[in-house]
């Protein structure tokens, strides 16, 4: 096995470079994120959603309670591990996207994660924590570009490291706005990563980790693409098999028994494609007959069923999902679900990647 990078991540150093994706609606909530972080990763909570099953959540007071289930998660995973590193990846498409960013922060929170549209204000929100790190997630040098410009003319910041994420395997919402860029070599990460490295060395002049995201499985995937320059992994497929995710044991089921032609791309309610399984409901979806729930909370800045009533609901799918209804929730998985084999732990994870 190759030496492992030291990833530092603004002032947070986690033992090993990998980080846990943040996957919503609470599939990685305060367990899995404690648990990889107490295991010496990065352990990341999603904050799209915390509230639908919040007992204080009563249909109308959707934003209020959200900051407060963000607030309890971080604690709560910051009980499981102390010393670990934790982040809170908050989508950048998300109404109420300011108050879950500083609501992480005031809790305690190492790291901010944020993609899903570009996070162009996200130093502004942050910026009475300096001690958080903030870390970007793009698909392609462009985007990258375009936040140091940004961050750096409006702020005076540069990002703490970027994690690029390829659209070609990773799962759920894909950095692409066309469905052809989902296949499109461009995006590989085998293309992006040395190009985002020397862009880095050559244009920015700083010292930022590139993180990879998107199909890496094990140590040779990672051996791989730390060549290339990366200094550290975002891995979301690989752990949802875990005892520890916070997913219902449905869920994690059906990635189980995932094949390669149940994995679909479709067009999300947001207007991006995502990475998902064909389950009834996306048949239905595909086929131009979905059945809609009504909208949960108008938590998205973009969002198709809201603006005409067209495609669907994504926060009432991907709660049905995480609560385990084969029927009418959205399983978002990376194509790597095919290799989820069995329920694993999050420490063999580790002692698998890392050899401890
Ligand atoms: C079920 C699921 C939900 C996800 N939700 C989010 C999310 O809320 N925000 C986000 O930035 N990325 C999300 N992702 C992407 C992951 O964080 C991760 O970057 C990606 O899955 C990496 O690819 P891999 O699954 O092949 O390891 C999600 C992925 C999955 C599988």
């Amino acid at each position: 096995m190759a030496k492992l990078p030291v990833l530092r991540i603004g002032k947070h150093t986690p033992r090993y470079p990998v980080i846990q994706g943040g996957m919503g609606v609470k599939i990685s909530g305060f367990r899995l994120a404690g648990a990889v972080a107490a295991s010496g990763g990065v352990g990341t909570i999603a904050s799209v959603g915390l509230a639908c099953d919040h007992p204080l959540f009563d249909g109308n007071n959707y934003f209020d309670i959200n900051e407060i289930a963000v607030s309890e998660a971080v604690k709560a995973s910051r009980t499981a591990a102390p010393d670990g590193v934790l982040a809170m990846n908050c989508m950048a498409v998300l109404t109420d996207y300011d108050r879950q960013v500083r609501s992480a922060c005031v809790s305690g929170v190492d790291i901010i994660v944020s993609g899903a549209g570009l996070p162009m204000k996200l130093p502004e929100y942050a910026r009475d924590f300096p001690d958080v790190a903030l870390v970007p997630i793009v698909s392609s040098v462009k985007a990258a570009d375009l936040i140091v410009r940004k961050w750096g003319k409006l702020y005076g910041r540069l990002p703490d490291a970027i994690i690029v994420e390829t659209p070609l395997y990773a799962g759920g919402h894909l950095g692409a706005t066309k469905m052809e860029h989902v296949t499109d070599p461009a995006f590989a990460l085998e293309n992006v990563v040395p190009d985002l490295v020397k862009y880095i060395e050559d244009t920015v002049k700083a010292d930022i980790p590139v993180i990879a995201a998107g199909g890496i499985w094990d140590r040779e995937d990672m051996d791989m693409i730390f060549s290339l320059g990366a200094r550290g992994v975002q891995m979301g497929t690989r752990f949802v098999c875990t005892e520890e995710c916070d997913a219902g044991a449905r869920f994690k089921q059906a990635y189980i028994d995932a094949i390669a032609d149940d994995v679909e791309v479709i067009m999300s309610p947001v207007g991006i494609p995502g990475r998902a399984l064909k389950n009834p409901f996306i048949k239905k979806y595909i086929e131009g007959d979905v059945e809609s729930k009504p909208c949960m909370a108008a938590c998205l800045s973009h969002c198709k069923y809201l603006e005409n009533g067209t495609t669907f609901c994504i926060a009432q799918a991907l709660v049905d999902a995480y609560l385990g209804d084969w029927e009418t929730g959205l399983f978002f998985v990376g194509s790597n679900v095919v290799k989820c084999k069995k329920l694993d732990t999050v420490a063999g994870i580790f002692r698998e990647l890392v050899g401890n």
